[in-house]
């Protein structure tokens, strides 16, 4: 499906009867729309056919003929994007309002969220386009908020465990800052095409390794643990929040088994543990912070 009919297709989904106003994947698929429309290759076509529509739904008003004016359009959409997911689970809203509190500076604003996916859009549609697939790679919200978290706390090092967009990311932010970057997989072959992936969009790729047992995790300020599933996940799940000085981002928290464990290991590690509002993607996964 081209990336247009994706769009199309999205659309097609939010004028369908079953979706309400407090539906989840209603209330985010702006979030998607913005970055399937800055990823295609013919921005203008798509937002020439979607904007009636979304109009129509509310999601934009008044009149936008740019890419950059329909994303501006998207922008107070996404900032309230969370809102239904945040609300209908109280220990949610507790844990962003903590965030907020104890970390202020890892709360990103509607506009500035904005501009990271549209940073990010072009690489990530061609990463969930010809290396991974929606639902394995990373979500986007969630390579924005490592991108923020990265530009917010200035870490000297960083490692992500399971290789791909992740690897991309922190290279990206590398590229720019004093930063030395760790990428592990435990299987070589997607470990090599994570390296051709950074090569072909213009990233370093020195720091790529296979992960072994009994390999022994580099000390780093900040980690992204998403290797592996099932009970794998759950035993890499503890040296890898161990490995960092300042942040671990543990990925899909949403299943109740990994998110256990993370609660099990905060408590374990003495750190402070929050579940991530803004990484909440189309298909409800989420990752969940824990901080030194
Ligand atoms: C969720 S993926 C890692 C994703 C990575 N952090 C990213 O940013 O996209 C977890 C593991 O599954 C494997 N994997 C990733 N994408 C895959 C795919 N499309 N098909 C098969 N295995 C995949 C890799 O070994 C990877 O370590």
């Amino acid at each position: 499906m081209s990336v247009h009919q994706d769009a199309l297709t999205v659309v097609a989904a939010l004028d369908g009867e079953t979706v309400t106003s407090d539906d989840y994947t209603a209330t985010n698929e702006p979030i998607r729309l913005a970055y399937i429309v800055a990823g295609c290759d013919d921005p203008a076509a798509v937002v020439r056919d979607l904007l009636p529509r979304l109009v129509y739904r509310g999601l934009i008003y008044g009149e936008a003929h740019s890419l950059a004016a329909v994303l501006r359009h998207l922008a107070p959409t996404i900032g309230r994007s969370g809102d239904h997911w945040v609300y209908s689970h109280p220990w949610r809203k507790e844990d962003h309002e903590r965030l907020q509190a104890d970390h202020p500076e890892l709360v990103i604003d509607p506009v500035t969220r904005l501009e990271i996916i549209n940073e990010l859009a072009p690489v990530y549609s061609d990463y969930v386009a010809n290396v991974s697939v929606f639902d394995m790679a990373m979500s986007l919200e969630t390579a924005v908020f490592l991108l923020h978290l990265c530009r917010a706390t200035q870490p000297a090092s960083v490692a992500d465990y399971g290789s791909g967009f992740s690897s991309w990311v922190f290279r990206h932010y590398a590229a720019n800052n004093d930063c030395v970057v760790h990428s592990f997989d435990d299987d070589p072959e997607w470990l090599a095409k994570s390296v051709r992936f950074c090569a072909r969009n213009g990233q370093d790729t020195d720091g790529f390794n296979v992960w072994r047992l009994g390999v022994e995790l580099p000390a780093v300020d900040v980690t992204f643990h998403d290797i592996g599933g099932g009970e794998l996940r759950n035993e890499l799940m503890a040296p890898v929040m161990a490995s960092a000085a300042r942040f671990a981002v543990v990925d899909d928290c949403q299943a109740t088994k990994h998110r256990d464990r993370f609660y099990e290991l905060i408590e374990a590690q003495e750190l402070q543990g929050y579940a991530l509002l803004q990484t909440h993607d189309h298909i409800q996964r989420f990752a969940m912070l824990g901080a030194r």
